[in-house]
Parts: C-alpha cells; structure tokens; sequence
C-alpha cells in the first residue's frame, strides 16, 4: 500500500449521498442511550482489548447496544491486505475510523480496540464525528510491562529480530496529548478501570443516569 493521504481517495463521481428516514436520532431514542465511538490506543499488551470486552459486558447487562472491534480481529478480515507499515497501518485507521463511525451513526456505542499508533491518525477519526462522539483512552502501560506480560509471544519474537516493525521496539506510539482518559492500565485493576471509563461515559452524555 501506497497511499499517505487518505482523504485523496473520493474517486467516484456522480454519487449523491441518501438520507435514511430511521435517523441515527431515532435510534437512540429507542436504545435509551447514545451512539458513540469509544477509541482505546496503546501498545500491544496494555489492555485496550480487555478492557473493551470488560466495558462492553457491563453495557451489553445494562441494556446497551455495543460492539467491540479488535485490531487482531479485523486484521483477519476486513483489514487483511494490510501489514504494520507506516502506510499500512494508516489505511488500518482510516478504514477502522469510518467503520466505527458507521456503527456510531446506527445508534451503537462501538469500542474500539487498536495500537493506533499515530497521533494524526486518531485525531482524523475524532475530526470526522460531532464534539462528544469520541472518547479516546490512553491505556497507559510501560513498555516495560507490556514487555513482561508478552501474552502473544510477540515481544520475544520482536527482540528476537524476527518481527521487523513492532510497536515500541523499532516502530513508534505516539502518546495522545489530550485523551479523554489516561489509565494506567500497568497499575489499576480491570474493575477500576471499567468503572472510571463508565463514569467518563455518563458524564459526557453518552450513557444516561440509570
Ligand atoms: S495498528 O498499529 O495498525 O493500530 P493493530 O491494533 O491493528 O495495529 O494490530 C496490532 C496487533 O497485531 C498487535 O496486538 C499484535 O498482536 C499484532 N502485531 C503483529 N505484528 C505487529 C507489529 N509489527 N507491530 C505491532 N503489532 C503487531
């Protein structure tokens, strides 16, 4: 893939956008809460997947429409033409942004579970939806302790050589400068991290006080 501009990519002509009749506000009104997107970004092994699964659980016993979209996951469908290139991993953005926006606008509050690696990248999708659609949370885990958990393996192989182009090795995580949640998912448990990402989420609208 060589594409580092993704807003370059309208090629169609003549396509007129259609307007639904079953509004995204509808939806809403008939969930009882709002769409949003709820962006996770960190290095591999700091939580994000966890801890989406974790948020969603709570939501889906609450009565909320969610879903989770995991870079692992999507790596196997959606975004399987793509490696961990600079470029590639833009496009995985870009890509993951618009669906996530297209489940947002479907009234469903859409965790989203990604590296994200790139600072420019994630406030593209932030910039795509209204003010208050999108929570980012920084899973703040040293390298260090990513390092030692290695759930994957992916770290040894990473040292090893064997994996050119691994986040926090030889490939960079930008930190985000102003997420909406900075956990330090290396230290707090998984229920306090939960329980801080739902009170960010009442407090910001998306879920209503029940
Ligand atoms: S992103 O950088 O484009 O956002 P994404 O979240 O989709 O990455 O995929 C990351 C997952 O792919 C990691 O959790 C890990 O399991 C796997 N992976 C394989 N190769 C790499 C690599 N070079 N860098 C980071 N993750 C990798």
């Amino acid at each position: 893939m060589t594409m580092s501009n993704p807003d370059s990519r309208l090629i169609s002509s003549n396509i007129v956008w259609h307007h639904a009749t079953v509004t995204r506000a509808r939806r809403e009104a008939q969930s009882g809460h709002r769409g949003a997107i709820i962006w996770f970004t960190g290095l591999s092994g700091s939580g994000k997947s966890t801890l989406a699964h974790a948020v969603e659980e709570v939501l889906h016993q609450k009565g909320c429409r969610t879903f989770v979209l995991d870079g692992d996951n999507v790596r196997h469908g959606l975004c399987s033409d793509l490696g961990f290139s600079p470029d590639d991993r833009i496009e995985n953005i870009r890509r993951i942004g618009e669906m996530a926006k297209l489940f947002m606008e479907a009234g469903i509050i859409v965790l989203t579970a990604f590296i994200s690696p790139y600072r420019a990248d994630r406030d593209r999708v932030r910039g795509m939806v209204k003010s208050g659609d999108f929570m980012e949370i920084f899973c703040d885990s040293s390298i260090q302790v990513c390092e030692g958990r290695d759930v994957k393996g992916l770290y040894k192989k990473a040292r090893a050589g064997q994996i050119a182009e691994f986040t926090g090795i030889s490939s960079p995580y930008e930190v985000p400068l102003e997420p909406e949640l900075a956990l330090r998912t290396g230290v707090e448990d998984i229920d306090t991290c939960v329980r801080e990402i739902l009170v960010e989420m009442t407090q910001s609208g998306i879920l209503s006080h029940r």
